[in-house]
């Protein structure tokens, strides 16, 4: 009961979603230089929103190139089908399908990786992307937005499904989008943390 109410409220509150499901790449900003530690920010945002808005801010202080994670079958715009399928994948913690293609992970050293909360879980797509896709190696740095929830256990979820990776679970939370005061400070600190 409990477990439904987490899930339900926040569908309740949650207005924006994603309906695209676009062929997918890295944009690269340019910035990367030779030496420092190539870094990629991957995220998954329902309308490219509160998430989007954190990862923009990272890549804004890191250089790094962006990757937006897209489920392949896009979310229903109508609102009913639309939180029973959300509700369906959550309960069941099931992986929807990515469209492509994937990142080129082994050109990158730290991978910032961002996700909405979900039933105070790391989201379903992002769970996909983990699932899908190699990291060990890498230094993977979680980022989360939240509607007033707090970040949950999105940190360790990532710890616990990311084989073989460093994670940091220091990361970085917002409630809601917008600017992210103080988050060029975090990721310098964290860049030169992971050098
Ligand atoms: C299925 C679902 C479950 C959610 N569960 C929570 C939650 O447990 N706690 C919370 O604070 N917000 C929850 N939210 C709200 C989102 O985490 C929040 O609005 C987030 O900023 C959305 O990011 P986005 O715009 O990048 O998709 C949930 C939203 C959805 C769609």
């Amino acid at each position: 009961m409990i477990k439904k109410i987490i899930l339900y409220i926040p569908l309740v509150m949650y207005a924006s979603f994603a309906f695209a499901a676009t062929p997918n790449k890295p944009t690269s900003t340019g910035a990367q230089s030779a030496t420092a530690p190539r870094v990629l920010i991957a995220y998954f945002s329902m309308l490219d929103g509160n998430t989007g808005d954190v990862a923009r801010a990272i890549a804004d202080a890191s250089g790094g190139d962006m990757y937006r994670i897209r489920v392949a079958q896009p979310y229903p715009q109508d609102d009913k089908a639309r939180k029973e399928l959300l509700t369906q994948q959550v309960e069941q913690n099931i992986f929807p399908a990515l469209s492509g293609p994937t990142p080129q992970i082994s050109e990158y050293d730290i991978i910032f990786l961002g996700s909405p909360v979900w039933a105070n879980h790391l989201s379903q797509p992002v769970k996909s992307f983990l699932h899908n896709n190699n990291l060990s190696g890498k230094t993977v740095i979680p980022f989360a937005s939240h509607s007033g929830g707090g970040r949950g256990r999105v940190f360790s979820d990532v710890a616990d499904m990311c084989t073989g990776c460093i994670v940091d679970t220091g990361g970085w939370s917002s409630w809601g989008g917008g600017r992210q005061r103080g988050i060029a400070k975090w990721v310098d600190k964290k860049l030169k943390q992971h050098k």
